[in-house]
């Protein structure tokens, strides 16, 4: 019984912070994104390291944390390394936007919320740290986990500098499995 009570505290914690694994489609789309020179890569919301192990896959060399580890990653004063790629925790997606930037972090992807930037607090946000890219997907995926037909839709932001001048607006196709 005391496993499983301290199985639920442990999921509980996890969902608390929003422990929701990348689908796997996605995880693909982020592992091919190949356009950074550079080989390192900071995953500072890893996870069960999905996308840890994909880029791996990809040869870059990936600085993993997570707060389940123990990592927080508002606590980092400096970024690891100036090229970020996660799926962070939405609710807190936007400090984490602003807190990326304001570490060192030079170039970004991020997996965000279809309405990211539709909204008051994402018109200004978007207005301070404005992506080269903006990506919807053609497709929905149950990352929630509640079965049916997903309602939310995920999109991908990208950063090639803090602030870009101009935002490119695409949408992608699913990935063969
Ligand atoms: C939506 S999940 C994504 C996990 C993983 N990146 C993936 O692609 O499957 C968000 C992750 O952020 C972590 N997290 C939540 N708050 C955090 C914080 N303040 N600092 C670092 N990691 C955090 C959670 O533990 C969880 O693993």
């Amino acid at each position: 019984m005391e496993i499983c009570g301290s199985a639920y505290e442990r999921q509980k914690v996890r969902n608390e912070n929003d422990f929701y694994p990348t689908p796997h489609s996605i995880v693909k789309l982020l592992a091919n994104y190949s356009e950074w020179e550079s080989l390192y890569v900071w995953e500072p919301c890893a996870g069960d390291f999905r996308l840890v192990e994909a880029l791996q896959t990809r040869d870059y060399k990936v600085i993993a944390t997570d707060l389940d580890q123990g990592q927080d990653f508002f606590d980092f004063k400096e970024a690891p390394c100036p090229h970020l790629m996660t799926n962070p925790p939405f609710k807190m997606i936007r400090p984490f936007i602003d807190h990326a930037f304001a570490i060192g972090v030079e170039r970004m992807v991020l997996v965000c919320p279809k309405r990211l930037w539709a909204c008051k607090k994402g018109w200004e946000q978007f207005h301070r740290h404005r992506p080269a890219r903006f990506i919807n997907l053609n497709w929905r995926e149950d990352y929630l986990g509640k079965g049916g037909s997903p309602d939310r839709a995920l999109a991908i932001s990208i950063w090639e500098s803090p602030n870009a001048s101009r935002c490119q607006y695409e949408v992608w196709s699913k990935p063969y499995e």
